[in-house]
């Protein structure tokens, strides 16, 4: 059986929900809201280390200015009413990307990060303005510029994922096989599976179902 440090998720599939269901894309994102915290729950049940979300990518602010504007609330009413919880729980929020928001969210995040920095059990990488090609370029800026040798170890080092394993698993929902510019590096080794399911539907049993394949998986590393 194999060990589950890390689960990357690419939450996708809340804009086509929504349309479906309620005729509007926000309301798909505010039903997502519930996958997310069913998968944090499954993460911290199934003792799983690393949890690192998708929600906003570098590529996202191409969309309507008024859909942006909403994730963005959503995101602060979210961590408004989750953060105490989350700290009880002994969850760690970590914000992965460019934290270039206004000035309330970049403060709420830094309140957040900084409450939780401590906490062991649970570590949630929440990628937020995160490109993996911008963060690959960044890595190198830093690199060059402190004269450190360019290599696996010391480039893993300079991304924002240094303090957390490669992911094992990565799951993305929404009916679509790509990337999507998300966690390149990282991802050149994990298991990948691609759900059919929008992420608003994708259930906990959803969750646990992946995780029992994945666990069956022989992983070869190149060896045989
Ligand atoms: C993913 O769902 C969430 C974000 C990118 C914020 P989408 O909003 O991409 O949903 P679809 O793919 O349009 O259905
Ligand atoms: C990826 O979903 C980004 C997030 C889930 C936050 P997108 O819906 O933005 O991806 P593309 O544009 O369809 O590839
Ligand atoms: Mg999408």
């Amino acid at each position: 059986m194999n060990p589950l440090k890390h689960v990357a998720i690419i939450m996708d599939g809340n804009g086509r929900w929504g349309i479906k269901h309620h005729n509007s894309r926000n309301k798909g994102h505010e039903a997502g809201l519930a996958t997310v915290e069913a998968a944090i729950k499954v993460a911290l049940e199934k003792n799983i280390r690393y949890l690192t979300l998708f929600a906003f990518s570098t590529e996202n602010w191409k969309r309507p200015k008024t859909e942006v504007n909403f994730l963005f609330k959503l995101l602060e009413s979210f961590l408004k009413k989750k953060i105490e919880e989350f700290n009880k729980n002994q969850i760690k929020l970590k914000i992965i990307g460019e934290k270039k928001f206004d000035k309330k969210l970049n403060k709420l995040l830094n309140v957040c990060e900084k409450k939780t920095k401590n906490n062991l059990k649970l570590q949630i990488n929440l990628a937020l303005n995160y490109g993996s090609k911008k963060e690959i370029i960044n890595a190198i800026k830093i690199l060059n510029k402190k004269g450190t040798k360019i290599n696996k170890k010391n480039l893993s080092n300079a991304l924002y994922t240094s303090d957390s394993p490669d992911p094992d698993l990565l799951i993305r929902t929404g009916n679509t096989k790509r990337l999507s510019n998300f966690l390149l590096w990282q991802l050149s080794y994990s298991e990948i599976f691609f759900s059919k399911k929008l992420w608003p539907e994708f259930k906990t049993k959803d969750f646990l179902n992946v995780i029992s394949q994945y666990k069956r998986i022989k992983r070869n590393f190149g060896k045989i």
